[in-house]
């Protein structure tokens, strides 16, 4: 009995796996196990021997069974130490890189525009990128005989064979977003309107699509002053630097009355471009004081009401500050291209923060 159970004992010991385990285990209680066998043998015995026996085996049994499922209990943690060792994570990890996006030079220059102009309380106004003629021409008095009309490369939607209605344009400029704000709200008015405009043109510096940002105030004593002070306040907060010079240059806009195209004082070194300081001067925009007759087309009375109005081209000021030199590029849709000039989606456009990074 005693060489039974050292036999045994040692034996599940031993055992490093649960097959292992198993096989003892049969090798002692199974139908032909060892201790099994000497079971049966009982009945065989005197009732004295049995007696002796009898409780001795069902002890040696016992004692077996809960060595079995000791072990097995212990082959059980062990295997679990094993993959906790093996397969442990480490959270504090930084994650993988993974390709993302970026936000385009035009969104990014977009925002820092409308931020700048928020802080001067312009809000934002749209409009439709297809446009009747009325609103693109006739009512920012570009009657169709004027030569401004040609002279705009202007993109023609088709009508259908018997509508003799004057086709709709895509619209060549922001302006038509003035008569819809002014039509909508009624004076007075303070709003920028950013967006898409097309003319057929396609070089290093023009795309048959670019984008414009228009400007319109209007109340019951701006001047030209007022116009002079938003160019400059934006113009420094744009480019990030304290001071800048302005040049208006007569010109001629058949909505605006005066017109000016405005300059800024600048210098290039090396291809860089230096606001504020300089022997050159660079065209950023036009504007002037909005005509009565385009007052009169958006139903308000330029008796009471006057204002101004200027229209920018976003895709220059942005290749302007971003050092792109061509403008085409803006659209190709390169990745490359877009991950060396994009920005973060976090680097929001903020006036208190610095504009972008
Ligand atoms: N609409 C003009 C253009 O596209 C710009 C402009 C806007 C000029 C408002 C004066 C006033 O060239």
């Amino acid at each position: 009995m005693e060489n039974l159970r050292n036999k045994y004992i040692e034996a599940i010991a031993a055992a490093n796996d649960e097959a292992a385990l198993e096989t003892v285990r049969l090798a002692a209680l199974g139908k032909k196990g060892e201790v099994s066998l000497k079971m049966r043998e009982l009945g065989q015995m005197s009732p004295e021997e049995r007696q002796v026996a009898g409780p001795a085996l069902n002890e040696l049994k016992n004692e077996i069974l809960s060595a079995v499922s000791a072990k097995k209990e212990a082959l059980e943690d062990s295997i679990l130490n094993e993959r906790l060792k093996s397969e442990w994570l480490d959270v504090t990890l930084p994650s993988r890189e993974r390709p993302s996006g970026t936000i385009h030079p035009i969104s990014q220059v977009t925002e820092e525009v409308i931020s700048i102009f928020a802080g001067m309380d312009f809000s934002v106004a749209e409009g439709p990128r297809i446009e009747t003629d009325w609103y693109n021409f006739d009512a920012l008095n570009i009657p169709s005989y004027h030569p401004a009309r040609a002279e705009m490369d202007t993109f023609y939607m088709s009508r259908s064979e018997n509508d003799d209605r004057a086709p709709n344009v895509l619209r060549t400029h922001t302006s038509p977003v003035q008569i819809r704000t002014m039509e909508n709200s009624g004076a007075p008015v303070r709003v920028i309107c950013p967006g898409g405009v097309y003319r057929a043109d396609y070089d290093q510096t023009h795309t048959p699509m670019f984008h414009q940002v228009e400007g319109l105030a209007i109340d019951k004593s701006l001047s030209m002053a007022n116009l002079k002070w938003v160019l400059e306040e934006f113009v420094k907060a744009y480019f990030e630097v304290s001071d800048v010079e302005l040049r208006f240059r007569a010109s001629h806009f058949p909505f605006t009355e005066p017109s000016a195209e405005v300059d800024i004082r600048c210098s290039w070194d090396k291809g860089q471009l230096k606001v504020g300081e300089g022997d050159d001067w660079l065209e950023i925009l036009g504007s002037g004081m909005v005509h009565p007759k385009v007052l009169q087309a958006g139903n308000i009375d330029p008796n009471l009401w006057q204002g101004f109005a200027f229209g920018m081209g976003i895709d220059r000021i942005a290749m302007l500050k971003y050092g792109v030199p061509d403008l085409r590029a803006f659209f190709d849709s390169d990745l490359r291209w877009l991950r060396h000039y994009g920005f973060s989606a976090l680097d929001q456009p903020n006036l208190h923060a610095g504009l972008s990074k």
